[in-house]
């Protein structure tokens, strides 16, 4: 099925997409959005910069409903990694919604298919197991699996996290709201953490310095703590933050500091794991394995199912945590995982996503050369990031080119994410080179209008 040296997508010509028709919005997409927004309210920045409806998606393409196509690098949210209604996807949660909808956490044969799989890929001794309807209701159950296992109930995350909207999410997220993210939960903290592109410390010659943030979090946890902590509750780069990496060396180092000193690492994987950055965990790249790790997003590629897995030594946690729930693991669920799972491995999907990150890099730093507003670029597989500062010296954000290169590539037709100065993309990583370098070239110009406009070039 994958289109990675072909041309087409099951019926899509992909050398004709994008292909846009109307103004964008067209008029049926307005009316469509007109009449929904009358009822349906709290929409994302990613909406309301631009109000289109979508009709279809096939692979890596979308359509509207006023027949405009797009190219798609946002996969619904990190979400449809594997494309829009691949074929043996959409076939097995099918066969399952005419078999066996639900009943409750009995054991079915397709969840221990599923789980055996899972013990199998997943690195190291990770192969406990339960399964969620959302990447949020799978943290706050890896939290639970945090507080039990260790019998303490401070965490540490840092700035720039996501990890949801649920109370505990929001406790350990950089959501600065006045309203729902007024007062972290009681035991929620929050340290910096390297980032390779605005470091804090730093050595001599300039590069980052990361046993300069282990020390910081000792002291922190020694000073800064009442002294029962849990563990680190992170994400292994930060997606929402802006696709921000951390220096190879952070993981590893701080895999020892937990080690050492009897924490645990909880890992929040909902946006990173599953191909999405060329591995099943973004963990492997470091050869660190976490304690307790969260699968979302595109674990069953669209179909809403999430993980928690543990290790060894934790599995029996989840026993004091009433960790079931009404859709968690339900036959649907489990199908949509296992065949995401056989069509990543069927197809060397992490092979791919891996090479199209090394292929979008090499295509951004062309980039940085010609565009004076580019401070960063950034790719591990299909999670993407380019940053754009007033002045590449100072590193002072440009919020305001952030819309206006998501509008504009929008309106050349393709379909992405808005995030303030930094712009972040998540191809689906069944897209062939061709396509990607198409999307890459629609933002190329986009940045060169929006500099123009701002007088930077
Ligand atoms: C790292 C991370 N954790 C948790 C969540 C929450 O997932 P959901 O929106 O499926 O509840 C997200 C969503 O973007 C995420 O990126």
């Amino acid at each position: 099925m994958t289109t990675a040296s072909t041309s087409t997508w099951g019926s899509v010509d992909l050398s004709a997409v994008p292909h846009i028709v109307t103004d964008l919005p067209g008029p049926k997409s307005k009316a469509y959005h007109d009449r929904c927004t009358k009822h349906f309210k709290g929409l994302s920045g990613q909406v309301k910069l631009f109000p289109v409806t979508f009709d279809s998606g096939e692979g890596c393409t979308l359509t509207d409903v006023d027949g405009n196509k797009y190219i798609d690098f946002s996969s619904g949210i990190y979400v449809t990694t594997l494309g829009h209604c691949h074929p043996k996807i959409s076939e097995a949660i099918a066969y399952h919604a005419k078999k066996l909808m639900n009943c409750h956490d009995f054991t079915t044969p397709i969840k221990t298919e599923l789980v055996e799989k899972l013990a199998e890929v997943l690195p190291g001794d990770l192969n406990g197991f339960q399964f969620y309807d959302s990447g949020t209701t799978a943290v706050e159950a890896g939290l639970r699996v945090l507080r039990a296992a260790t019998g303490k109930n401070e965490m540490i995350s840092c700035f720039y996290d996501y990890h949801g909207k649920s109370y505990g999410g929001v406790s350990l997220g950089h959501i600065r709201s006045p309203v729902y993210g007024a007062v972290r939960a009681p035991g929620a903290h929050m340290v910096p953490r390297p980032d390779t592109y605005r470091p804090i410390w730093t050595k001599d010659d300039g590069t980052i310095d990361t046993d300069k943030y282990i020390e910081f979090y000792d002291q922190y946890i020694l000073k800064g703590t009442v002294g029962n902590v849990a563990g680190f509750v992170l994400e292994p780069i930060q997606g929402w933050g802006g696709s921000i990496m951390p220096p190879d060396d952070f993981f590893p180092k701080l895999r020892k500091y937990c080690d050492d000193n009897g924490l645990l690492m909880m890992i929040d994987e909902v946006l990173s794991s599953w191909g999405r950055t060329g591995k099943w965990l973004c963990m492997e790249h470091w050869g660190v394995v976490p304690d307790i790790v969260t699968i979302g997003k595109g674990f069953g590629n669209g179909f809403p199912v999430t993980c928690v897995a543990v290790r060894e030594p934790y599995k029996e946690s989840f026993e004091s945590i009433s960790a079931s729930s009404s859709y968690g693991g339900n036959p649907m669920a489990c199908a949509a995982a296992l065949a995401s799972t056989q069509v990543i491995e069927e197809e060397n999907l992490l092979e791919r996503a891996t090479h199209l990150g090394e292929i979008a890099l090499e295509r951004m730093r062309q980039m940085k050369k010609e565009h004076p507003i580019i401070g960063d670029v950034r790719a591990k597989g299909c999670l993407m990031g380019i940053e754009l500062v007033k002045d590449r010296t100072t590193k002072e954000p440009l919020d305001e080119a952030g819309t206006m290169v998501y509008q504009k590539a929008f309106a050349k037709g393709l379909a992405w994410i808005p995030a303030g100065h930094i712009l972040r993309m998540s191809p689906p990583i069944v897209m062939d080179d061709k396509t990607l370098l198409k999307g890459m070239d629609m933002i190329d110009e986009a940045i060169g209008e929006t500099e123009r406009e701002l007088g930077y070039a």
